[in-house]
């Protein structure tokens, strides 16, 4: 089947009319896969899937909802757009607008954003503005000024980017069949949990699913505003991606965990580099370190008997994995051993892969 991008997949789901012009990189469609040696760590007990969403154009879920939104600036009569962004906002942005030859300004927090990220932005040909403060302090300017100026913000504060992102839930649903039991997933600035709980509300309200699943998101120790209960002025995570004090959706989070009967939980950076291995080397899935906080959050809830309390014997777990680990290959390289460098003769070679 030829797969269209997500809003001519979806679009009696999205503020779409037959007047907008589409702009796609036909994104969506991701895989959902069943990870068969992680489910097996969990005794049976729960089957995992991951949602591969670091297998969108720009490697990231952002070209979901970037699609949607950029397609309704360009039907309001936009010239520019501008967010602010740890990175893969930034990327998808640059790459939507570029396709629309829309002027794109970014401003990211200087010296922390990841490589891959950074590349992307600069050569899709944005306007990349670093400032000497963090992403809640860009997400502030970026508000002020696009208030101002004939600027869309594409941040997801704007409704459009949760409209085209949650149709990850209608793509999950219409594998299994039916909702998972649970979903678990990274929590930034809280625009991806608002979309996720909005869309599977949705495909139960149409009819499409019967259950909707417990949202489970996940925050880093030291960015974790909504656990703690308060915003935090000086985040720091070495997930990158989530290193955000004070989310704008934060009140929308809390109740998707809330009405979902799920819960927002605290994870250290320790448990998220060992989730990351974990999915490459178990799993053969390369994410970047803030989607592997979704397993992490799993792992850590399974050795708690969070899963025992569920009602039916196996429960289905999807986690979401929102980028692609090539966004950030010095973390990739700084988590392994660095290759020896030997002669160029038999000997040495099969001395180092062990066998001699
Ligand atoms: N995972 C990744 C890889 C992200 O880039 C982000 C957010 C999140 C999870 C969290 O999603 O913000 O909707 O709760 N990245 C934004 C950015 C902030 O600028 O790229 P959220």
């Amino acid at each position: 089947m030829h797969w269209p991008g997500v809003i001519e997949h979806y679009r009696e789901y999205l503020p779409v009319t037959e007047k907008t012009p589409v702009v796609t990189l036909l994104e969506g469609n991701t895989p959902l896969i069943f990870a068969r040696n992680l489910s097996q760590e969990f005794e049976g007990k729960i089957q995992v899937y991951l949602k591969y969403e670091g297998l969108n154009p720009t490697g990231s879920f952002k070209d979901r909802g970037m699609t949607v939104a950029i397609s309704c600036a360009l039907e309001r009569g936009a010239k520019a757009i501008m967010c602010a962004s740890t990175g893969n906002t930034s990327a998808s942005a640059a790459a939507y607008a570029a396709k629309s030859r829309l002027n794109c300004i970014v401003l990211i927090p200087e010296g922390a954003i990841a490589l891959g990220k950074l590349s992307q932005a600069l050569l899709h040909g944005a306007k990349v503005i670093a400032i000497k403060g963090n992403f809640d302090e860009a997400l502030n300017l970026v508000k002020e000024i696009t208030s101002k100026y004939p600027i869309a913000l594409v941040n997801s504060l704007n409704p459009d980017r949760i409209e085209g992102q949650k149709t990850a839930a209608f793509e999950i649903c219409d594998v299994l069949g039916t909702s998972p039991d649970y979903q678990a997933l990274p929590v930034g600035n809280a625009g991806n949990i608002t979309a996720y709980w909005k869309g599977y509300r949705e495909y139960k309200e149409k009819g499409k699913t019967e259950n909707l699943p417990r949202i489970l998101g996940f925050q880093a120790w030291g960015a974790a505003p909504l656990v703690e209960g308060h915003p935090i002025k000086y985040p720091e995570t070495l997930a990158t991606a989530i290193r955000i004090g004070n989310p704008a959706r934060g009140e929308e989070a809390l109740k998707a965990s809330e009405e979902s009967g799920g819960l927002i939980e605290k994870i250290s950076d320790e448990e998220i580099i060992k989730a990351y291995k974990i999915l490459a080397r178990k799993e053969g899935i390369f994410v970047e370190p803030a989607s592997a906080i979704s397993l992490a959050g799993i792992i850590k809830l399974y050795k708690r008997g969070y899963f025992l309390k569920s009602s039916t014997s196996v429960v289905k777990v999807v986690c979401i994995l929102t980028g692609h680990g090539l966004k950030d290959p010095e973390r990739a390289i700084k988590e392994s051993s660095r290759p020896k460098i030997i002669p160029p003769t038999e000997e040495a070679v099969l001395e180092v892969a062990g066998y001699l």
